[in-house]
């Protein structure tokens, strides 16, 4: 009984060891910074190292490391006063008309632009949809310190007119599908909304945009999900979602089983070492049991008894303290 108990505990102890981390990492990406974030922060260092004697309302754009590459990015300085009162025609795609406010406030603001390019997916993966542009990102920052890293995003929100993103080469919709404006905030949660006319966007905040089409599920032929299913009928450009998705669904299905295993394993080896304790604490009763540690048995009438081999105080006859 206390020997089940105990692998039971145990058990359930690894089931918690194995279990528990996987699903947080998966549920919550602001608990931890994700990919998408940790980009925000390194694309903002690069973009700042753009300005060497910064002029504000002049955008200035930036080199990314190699291991970015395919990316763009692109930074503005600007007075929050000036953003508030005139606003800024044409910063690449986006167009901020008047009255955008940033909280909380700062004297002087950082627009920095990205473009992921063939990035897209990597970074924004959108289950059942496909994308007809890249991924374009607006994101306001402190412009105190230039040379400050990890700095956090400032909320800029349009009071006024909505802020427009002009999307260019964007690839034809497919027959049938509705085109979709996507903004994520920045915990990375998609919001749809329609699309205005000639391929803009609207928003009345900071994050990042793109344009998509639901793409319908996979054709009822392929039911198996081989992780090359999707790719026949994956058109041209920044598509393959489908694939994508699946090679994660595998990774996940993957390291389950295999912690599974690991874990019927290691209940198997708990279980074999406490029979094999359990074994060996028997041998050495039955060994103790066979005389080794026999006790000196002293006769006391017709009955065996116990006896000590010394006593610590030896008997005395009371007579001889006695004055
Ligand atoms: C994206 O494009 C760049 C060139 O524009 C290329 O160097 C890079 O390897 C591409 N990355 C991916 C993931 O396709
Ligand atoms: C902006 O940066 C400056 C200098 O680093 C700092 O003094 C100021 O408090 C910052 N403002 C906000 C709103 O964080
Ligand atoms: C600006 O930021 C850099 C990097 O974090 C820091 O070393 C420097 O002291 C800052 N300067 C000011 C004036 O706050
Ligand atoms: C920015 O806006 C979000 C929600 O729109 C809010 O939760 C957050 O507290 C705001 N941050 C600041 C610094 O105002
Ligand atoms: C995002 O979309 C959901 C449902 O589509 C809606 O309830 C929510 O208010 C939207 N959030 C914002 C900030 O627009």
């Amino acid at each position: 009984m206390g020997l089940l108990l105990q692998s039971l505990s145990m058990l359930i102890l690894l089931m918690w060891f194995f279990w528990l981390p996987a699903p947080r990492a998966q549920s919550t990406p602001g608990s931890s910074r994700s990919p998408a974030r940790a980009l925000d922060a390194r694309l903002q260092d690069f973009a700042y190292r753009a300005f060497v004697h910064p002029k504000t309302g002049i955008p200035y754009d930036g080199t990314v490391p190699t291991d970015l590459a395919g990316i763009k990015i692109a930074a503005m300085r600007l007075r929050s006063g000036s953003l508030y009162r005139k606003g800024v025609s044409m910063y690449k795609e986006f167009k901020i008309p008047i009255g955008v406010t940033t909280s909380p406030y700062v004297r002087r603001l950082v627009l920095v632009y990205q473009n992921l390019g063939n990035r897209s997916m990597e970074y924004y993966a959108l289950r059942d949809y496909t994308y007809l542009t890249p991924v374009l990102g607006l994101l306001a920052y402190n412009a105190s310190n230039l040379s400050a890293t990890d700095l956090p995003e400032l909320n800029i929100t349009a009071t006024g007119d909505s802020i427009s993103i002009n999307f260019v080469d964007v690839q034809p919709v497919p027959d049938g599908a509705v085109a979709k404006c996507v903004w994520f905030d920045l915990h990375g949660n998609p919001n749809f909304s329609n699309v205005a006319s000639g391929n803009t966007c609207l928003t009345i905040q900071q994050g990042h945009f793109s344009i998509v089409v639901y793409s319908s599920a996979p054709p009822p032929t392929s039911i198996s999900p081989t992780p090359s299913a999707g790719t026949p009928n994956a058109g041209p450009g920044p598509s393959g979602g489908g694939k994508k998705n699946n090679s994660k669904a595998w990774i996940i299905v993957g390291s389950v089983l295999g912690g599974l295993g690991l874990l019927v394993l290691l209940t198997f080896l708990v279980l074999w070492v406490q029979k094999y304790k359990h074994e060996k604490k028997m041998q050495q009763m039955e060994r103790a049991a066979e005389g080794g540690e026999a006790l000196h048995m002293t006769t006391v009438g017709n009955t065996k008894a116990p006896a000590a081999t010394v006593t610590r105080t030896q008997p005395v006859l009371e007579s001889e303290y006695a004055p």
